[in-house]
């Protein structure tokens, strides 16, 4: 994925173990699309070496701030203009002190101080000094004058302690960082929604499913929150890692799925989305055996009854959700896609043709809305989920400007 293509980022190094992972950040993000030029405080660089980084990065990497390969003798200036980001992983307590007292007697801490981008850091540190009263109020301090702070994590540290200190992984941080550069256009909502397939019970080991990976609807409950929404995702049983900021909810059936949607929205506010991802199964077998169904018999009838259509029932409260649904077609796409859209009283809905299996990374969409159809350009799940989100928010800001 090329989420950090055209894009610069600066990547601050401070003294502590962590700095190893620093080193997988810097991979990550030159693989996301970035250029990455790092800085290193003089503690970071007993920890990991320079030439490291120059290595990964391909380019020089700084130290001094009066480093003469900078013509004008202005790297505390120079190295951030245009840059798209400052990310210090890791962020030692003495450095986020520094930050907070707006300090700068470093290259690293002058270019935070004299920066014109965004600045993220991951603390990184033994348990007792994260929790030290004084490093909290440093961390308040620099979370109130804007800068994002990544984590940490909780778990074994490199002293042998267990406990909150230890920085994110290298992949939460791209992955936030990330996250951070998206556009917030869906600040101050609140997104519910559907993923995987629902599984209905026929005995202690047996049910009935769909195929569904789920990796459509994570992609989709990450890309909202990543615009800055609230999101809770309903999750039947996927194999998947919970987008971070995500709140999900985990469930088994189609009547537990809607059970627990019906309960979040319970509360509605006028600016909720509702969207449907999940493959839910239409039908559940009558009852479910309490043992094991044993063979033997020659043959075997299942009686099956019919699952509510969440999204529909959703769609036709009194002040509905702004409503999206999705639907997976063998063939006619247009047809059903859009008899859907009208049949269950849906703002949109996303199509796709099934031709190449489920469960891939890549997807290709058309969207059906009152204004007719638009194509999206065929990408990855997480780009296309981006594209769905941007197409939301128009839909939504006509809908205002129509009220
Ligand atoms: N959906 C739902 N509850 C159901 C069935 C479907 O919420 N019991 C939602 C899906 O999440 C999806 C949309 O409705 O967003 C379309 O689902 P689909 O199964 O394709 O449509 P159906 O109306 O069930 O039609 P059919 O199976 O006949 O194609």
């Amino acid at each position: 994925m090329n989420d950090l293509h055209g894009r610069r980022i600066v990547l601050g190094i401070t003294g502590g173990v962590a700095a190893y992972k620093a080193a997988e950040l810097a991979r990550l993000l030159i693989k996301a699309g970035a250029v990455v030029d790092v800085v290193m405080t003089a503690a970071g660089a007993q920890f990991v070496g320079v030439a490291t980084f120059q290595a990964l990065t391909g380019r020089p990497v700084w130290q001094a701030l009066w480093d003469e390969r900078m013509a004008n003798g202005m790297a505390h200036i120079d190295l951030t203009r245009g840059a798209d980001a400052l990310v210090v992983a890791p962020a030692t307590a003495d450095f986020i002190a520094k930050l907070a007292q707006g300090r700068a007697d470093d290259l690293l801490s002058t270019l935070c101080l004299a920066r014109d981008c965004p600045l993220l850091v991951a603390p990184a540190m033994n348990r007792q000094m994260w929790q030290n009263p004084a490093t909290q109020r440093n961390v308040a301090q620099i979370g109130a004058d804007g800068i994002a702070v990544l984590g940490p994590a909780s778990g074994e540290q490199a002293c042998g302690e267990v406990g909150e200190g230890r920085m994110l992984e290298a992949q939460e941080i791209a992955y936030d960082l990330i996250a951070s550069l998206q556009p917030k256009i869906l600040m101050g909502r609140r997104a519910i929604l559907t993923a995987g397939p629902t599984f209905e019970p026929l005995d202690p080991v047996r049910g009935l499913t769909n195929s569904s990976s789920g990796k459509m609807g994570y992609a989709l409950a990450r890309a909202c929150a990543e615009a800055g929404a609230e999101v809770t995702l309903v999750s039947g049983p996927v194999s998947l890692m919970t987008p971070r900021g995500v709140r999900r909810v985990d469930v088994q059936t189609a009547l537990q799925m809607r059970e627990t949607v019906k309960s979040v929205l319970a509360g509605r506010r006028p600016n909720d989305i509702f969207i449907a991802v999940a493959a839910v199964a239409d039908f559940r077998p009558k009852s479910a055996t309490e043992h094991k169904i044993k063979k033997g018999a020659a043959a075997l009838t299942l009686e099956l009854e019919a699952n509510p259509d969440i999204l529909a029932e959703i769609a036709s409260l009194p002040d509905a959700p702004f409503c999206v649904g999705f639907a997976a077609e063998s063939r006619d796409l247009a047809t059903y896609a859009e008899g859907k859209r009208v049949a269950k009283k849906l703002d949109l809905v996303v199509g796709n043709l099934v031709q190449d299996g489920l469960g891939g990374d890549d997807n290709s969409v058309t969207l059906f809305d009152t204004e007719g159809s638009h194509a999206l350009p065929p990408g990855d799940k997480l780009t296309i989920a981006r594209a769905i989100v941007r197409h939301i928010t128009n839909l939504l800001e006509k809908n205002c400007a129509s009220n």
